[in-house]
């Protein structure tokens, strides 16, 4: 027993010694050390040993085990533990702190858009994303086969469904349910046939229509620089530039004075100084018609913008398709 308790000792010492990782130590542990390990063999063998040996037989047995377990100590603060850090609990470390998430900034300044214009005295409307051609185009003044149609690269459904290509089905929507006066805008997903770093096949827009008695483009002016004023400042200049939409006459597009160089020309404002924003314009009479009311009595403006747009040049994004590849490096400096 005693050469037994000697050899195991050489030889554990001898293993221990060579052992290169922590990983081999930590084998080398449970052979020798393990429940099932050579040491505990060993000490199952000190019932056969006579009861006047017992004494001596058992202190070197305690003092190999003892020995060894230094050894492995000893290896271990060598080697490291080779168990990961997670399995053992440094209870003096700080807390892991718990990341919050934040709103997209998409959805900051949809909140923010929605709330100037409930402050404005608006109504916040909803409808499909799946629309009737009869909404999307033709109650719009868009006639079958009419050449501005195709100014919207359209995803057809069917024949007479579409995705809608902008929120303008709305304007007859809502008049269709309710009489003037209607003060109302439409936020929402549209969608188009079109990709690159300016555009993506989805997209939000927001909508605006007024009707009541005695509207008048100086009522689209004012509406549309007070929201220009809150969104970017109130020295943000605008300009109103004649433009064609089957849906309103007269019809105006809509230019802030560029938020990167202040008017004096750069690359993002083609060195022109100005920035589009929006399409805007007086309700055809046309679209009236198609809604049943009366235009001998009442008169209405409109206007559609592109949220991520207007998100781009109020927070100087160069790539509309950032918005959407959920980024945190990017969301998180919102
Ligand atoms: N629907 C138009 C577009 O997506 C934008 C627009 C222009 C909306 C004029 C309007 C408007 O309400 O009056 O291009």
């Amino acid at each position: 027993m005693k050469t037994q308790i000697q050899e195991l000792r050489t030889q554990a010492l001898a293993d221990i010694e060579s052992a290169g990782d922590a990983k081999a130590i930590d084998e080398l542990n449970i052979r020798y050390l393990g429940r099932k390990g050579l040491v505990n063999d060993l000490m199952k063998g000190m019932a056969k040993v006579p009861a006047d040996e017992k004494p001596l037989i058992g202190r070197l047995a305690n003092e190999l085990k003892n020995d060894l377990q230094d050894a492995f100590a000893k290896a271990v603060e060598k080697f490291g533990s080779g168990k990961e850090a997670g399995d053992v609990v440094d209870v003096t470390l700080p807390g892991r702190p718990r990341k919050v998430g934040g709103l997209h900034p998409l959805t900051t300044i949809n909140l923010e858009i929605c709330d100037i214009f409930t402050r404005l005295g608006f109504d916040i409307a909803q409808g499909p994303e799946v629309e009737l051609d009869y909404y999307n185009f033709e109650a719009l003044n868009f006639p079958k086969d009419h050449p501005a149609r195709d100014m919207q690269d359209t995803f057809f459904v069917s024949d007479n469904v579409v995705l809608r290509t902008h929120t303008s089905p709305m304007q007859v929507r809502t008049m269709e349910k309710q009489k003037p006066p209607v003060r109302v805008i439409a936020p929402g997903k549209v969608y188009r046939c079109d990709s690159d770093i300016t555009h993506t096949p989805m997209f939000a827009q927001v909508e605006g229509l007024v009707v009541d008695k005695g509207i008048s483009f100086a009522d689209l002016k004012g509406v549309l620089t007070t929201l220009v004023h809150q969104i970017f400042d109130d020295k943000t200049p605008l300009r109103f530039r004649p433009s064609f939409f089957p849906f309103t006459e007269p019809s105006a597009e809509v230019d802030i004075g560029c938020v990167m160089c202040k008017g004096s020309g750069c690359r993002v404002c083609s060195h022109t100084g100005w920035l589009e924003i929006l399409g805007s314009g007086m309700v055809h009479p046309r679209v009236f018609e198609f809604v049943g009311y009366d235009t001998s009595e009442i008169s209405g403006f409109a206007f559609g913008m592109g949220v991520e747009r207007i998100a781009m040049l109020k927070y100087g994004i160069d790539d509309i398709r950032k918005y959407y590849e959920n980024d945190v490096r990017f969301l998180n400096q919102f």
